[in-house]
């Protein structure tokens, strides 16, 4: 047993003496029967509420693949140990999501007769030309734009469970599992950031570029998705797609202030030690226990 931990079953629990910097996690080994719900607007009958994820979903198995790359870029140079073992652990966590979003999205595409290389299209053009012309802290600070992003949106996901209200509870299982993940690695490339010399300008203008194109492309598959389904121009589902976004529960809304602490030059991930979410939902994995061990 690892010290400020307490091992239950399969699970690990947090005890909150630790610091959160000296988090310590790994990569929970799952398995999602979501293949019956996929086919249908999972998320409470609702076309944009479902998109929306779904959109989100596409993106994941390129991006997390780009910013295991940018992190391990600096193994070399970090002597932290500490630090080290949490790369292990986020670059583990991260290979997980992007077997798991594969397979969503795979069998996502072939049960609604999605192409699912025209959803990647923009941001692996983007990422080759980021490989191409970009310096290697440049797309670090990409990486810790976009982790922030995650994190901020999970802690949103996790903090108020209205967000996945009247969605398939076994596709909820997914995206919880994974925002716990995100939860407990939320520091890492920002920590590695600042360890090779990133600055505050970097980081700031990241947010900003970085904002900009997960909603460009989050958006423009959204759109793909409603146009395949015949409600591209239906008025009730944009509707109910603004209120989601921007009123009940709002989520755009209600994560834009954590999004602006990040420009705060003093930053730090932890600051919001939100750690007892991670506690609650494995307090709950022991009360409904996940069918887990397929990887
Ligand atoms: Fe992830
Ligand atoms: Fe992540």
């Amino acid at each position: 047993m690892r010290r400020g931990r307490v091992r239950i079953g399969d699970m690990t629990i947090l005890m909150q003496s630790q610091s959160p910097n000296d988090l310590e996690f790994a990569p929970r080994r799952q398995s999602f029967e979501i293949e019956d719900a996929l086919a249908s607007d999972w998320h409470g009958n609702g076309a944009f509420r479902t998109a929306w994820f779904n959109a989100m979903s596409m993106l994941f198995p390129l991006g997390e693949r780009f910013f295991i790359d940018s992190v391990c870029h600096y193994l070399d140079e970090i002597d932290d140990p500490r630090l080290l073992d949490q790369v292990a652990a986020f670059r583990a966590q991260e290979s997980t999501h992007r077997v798991q979003h594969q397979k969503y999205n795979q069998m996502l595409c072939k049960l609604r007769n999605y192409d699912l290389p025209r959803f990647e299209k923009n941001e692996r053009e983007r990422m080759a030309w980021a490989y191409r012309e970009l310096p290697a802290r440049r797309r670090l600070a990409g990486t810790v734009a976009n982790e922030h992003l995650t994190a901020i949106m999970a802690n949103d996901m996790l903090a108020n469970r209205d967000v996945l209200l009247n969605a398939d509870p076994e596709i909820v299982r997914l995206w919880e599992w994974h925002g716990i993940e995100e939860t407990e690695h939320k520091a890492v490339a920002f920590d590695v950031f600042v360890a090779v010399g990133g600055t505050v300008a970097e980081r700031r203008q990241a947010l900003l570029l970085n904002t900009f194109f997960f909603f460009k492309d989050t958006l423009r598959n959204v759109c793909i998705m409603l146009q395949k389904d015949g409600k591209l121009w239906s008025i009730r589902e944009w509707a109910s797609g603004f209120k989601f976004l921007f009123i009940r529960p709002g989520i755009l809304l209600r994560v834009f202030p954590a999004w602006l602490r990040f420009f705060r030059r003093n930053f730090h991930p932890w600051q919001n030690d939100n750690r007892q979410l991670i506690e609650e939902w494995e307090q709950r994995q022991v009360s409904a226990p996940l069918s887990s061990d397929a990887g």
